[in-house]
């Protein structure tokens, strides 16, 4: 039965590998989740039937009722959300696998103590205390992710020298942890260390502007996974410690890519101001006016053009215009006119988001063109249609060093013949600051909702057939 056990969990970690591998890729992403998905029921169940032999009827029924209701949970909160709350969800998950990586300390710790000697060794004792705070600061500090992007918490809150505190609380807790690991500790000692890494993970998560959530949420992911791998060390459990390290440093790459990908440290998003009231251009500070095109206008200006280059944003997920984006490309194409998108590694709300709402409407994915590749293609398009973006085509990310995206590599679209942008107004993105690209002279306001916008630019491109 150890045998079998062990073969089932191979086949998790050898699962979770190729899923892992297979979700780089847009097109084999689906099949590599089902793969994982596949591994992790076959360790499941493994572990239910094979561990201790076989399990109490009444045992089996609690576990089976529990992964029933998380099953049903899961699927249906998974089935219906939009895709624009995909981070929203995230998060919540997140935080219940930190929930579950620090409830299973607490257990342990409990079944440490209901033994005579007390006795655990050093190894033991610091998987059980990591896994502890790790898990319990990835559970508080997600659910305070997941309250700020439902906009239940909207602003940053920032107590005076916030960066001092936190740092403070950190080592206290980590050194209260030491504390237990060395004395040994009790009951007590740790409920109160799980209340300590619970105000931390608050504290941690609270003064983060709402536009750096999605590098958190993946900071905070990593964590969780080292919890788990804690988890995974304290059972003696192969697969749950390939996991856990999977996820772990998964979620370490991935923070480490958007950081990259807006040009700042992790520093700046952790300890920064940046999106939540962070110093904002002016609005004195624009110069110039702007003009806006009508869509009749937009549509002959299309319809003759050679190259169209269709930036698409946050907007254009908000908006779910995804389906009509992709029946104007097919449009233009008809007539002769070259169509590519322009994808921003961090256009949107999470890593990918444009990739794959433009999936979604079945657009071709050798038409998505990635940032550096598209850039010196600027020069040779005739109309840029940038719809529902912002700060990724922002100039002052290249030009104002004052700028809170100062240094952040963006799609350079000012090179093109004619800029039109659709939005609804002229409110800023999410860094909360203003956009010169909008006063641009080779610039066009598209006003009105995206979906509603491009409806009618493409009736009004369907007139002229
Ligand atoms: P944003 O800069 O947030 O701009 C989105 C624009 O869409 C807004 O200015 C808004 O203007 C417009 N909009 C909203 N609803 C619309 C609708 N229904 N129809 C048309 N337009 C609509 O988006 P972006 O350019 O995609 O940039 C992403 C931002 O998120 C960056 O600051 C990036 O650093 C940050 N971020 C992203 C990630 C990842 S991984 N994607 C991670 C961390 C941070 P109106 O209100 O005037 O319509």
């Amino acid at each position: 039965m150890k045998n079998l056990l062990e073969i089932c969990y191979l086949i998790g970690s050898v699962t979770f590998i190729i899923g892992l591998k297979m979700m780089g890729n847009a097109k084999t992403a689906r099949k590599g989740n089902l793969i994982g998905a596949g591994g992790m029921i076959i360790a499941i169940l493994g572990t239910i039937f094979l561990h201790e032999g076989p399990v109490p009827i009444m045992i089996s029924g609690m576990i089976f009722g529990a992964i029933a209701l998380g099953t049903i949970i899961g699927w249906m909160t998974a089935k219906k959300v939009q895709m624009t709350k995909m981070p929203e969800l995230v998060s919540m998950f997140n935080g219940m696998g930190g929930a579950c990586a620090a409830l299973i300390s607490l257990i342990e710790f409990n079944h440490l103590m209901s033994e005579p000697t007390h006795v655990a060794s050093i190894g033991t004792m610091m998987a059980i205390i990591l896994g502890l705070i790790i898990g319990t600061v990835s559970f508080s500090g997600s659910i305070i992710a997941f309250l700020k992007l439902n906009g239940t918490m909207n602003k940053p809150i920032r107590l005076p020298s916030y960066n001092v505190i936190n740092t403070i609380v950190m080592i206290g807790v980590f050194s209260f942890g030491g504390y237990i690991i060395a004395t040994g500790g009790s009951m007590m000692l740790v409920y109160l260390l799980f209340a300590c890494a619970i105000v931390y993970g608050i504290l941690f998560t609270i003064p983060i502007g709402g536009a750096d959530m999605p590098v958190v949420i993946s900071l905070l992911n990593s964590f969780t996974g080292l919890a788990a791998a804690f988890g995974g060390f304290l059972y003696d459990n192969k697969v749950m410690l390939t996991g856990g390290i999977l996820v772990g440093s998964a979620g370490t790459l991935l923070t480490l890519i958007m950081c990259k990908a807006m040009n700042r440290p992790l520093s700046n998003v952790i300890f920064g101001a940046f999106g939540g009231g962070a110093t904002a251009a002016s609005s004195d500070s624009v110069k110039g006016s702007i003009k806006d095109i009508q869509v009749s206008d937009l549509a002959i200006l299309m319809n003759y053009s050679k190259k169209v280059v269709i930036v698409p944003g946050y907007g254009l997920a908000v908006a779910q215009a995804q389906h009509v984006i992709h029946e104007l490309e097919l449009l233009l194409e008809e007539r002769g006119v070259e169509v590519k998108y322009a994808i921003h590694p961090v256009a949107g709300r999470m890593p990918g988001h444009m990739n794959v709402l433009l999936a979604e409407a079945n657009v071709d994915y050798g038409k998505l063109v990635e940032m550096d590749d598209i850039n010196p293609e600027f020069e040779q398009t005739d109309v840029v249609l940038v719809v529902g973006a912002n700060d990724v085509v922002n100039p002052a990310a290249k030009s104002d060093p004052s700028s809170p995206i100062y240094g952040m590599p963006i799609l350079e679209v000012d090179k093109a013949k004619h800029i039109i942008i659709n939005k609804r107004s002229m409110n800023a993105g999410y860094a909360g600051i203003d956009n010169l690209l909008f006063y641009d002279p080779k610039a066009s306001m598209f006003f009105g909702d995206a979906k509603k916008a491009l409806t009618e630019l493409v009736a009004e491109l369907k007139t002229m057939d």
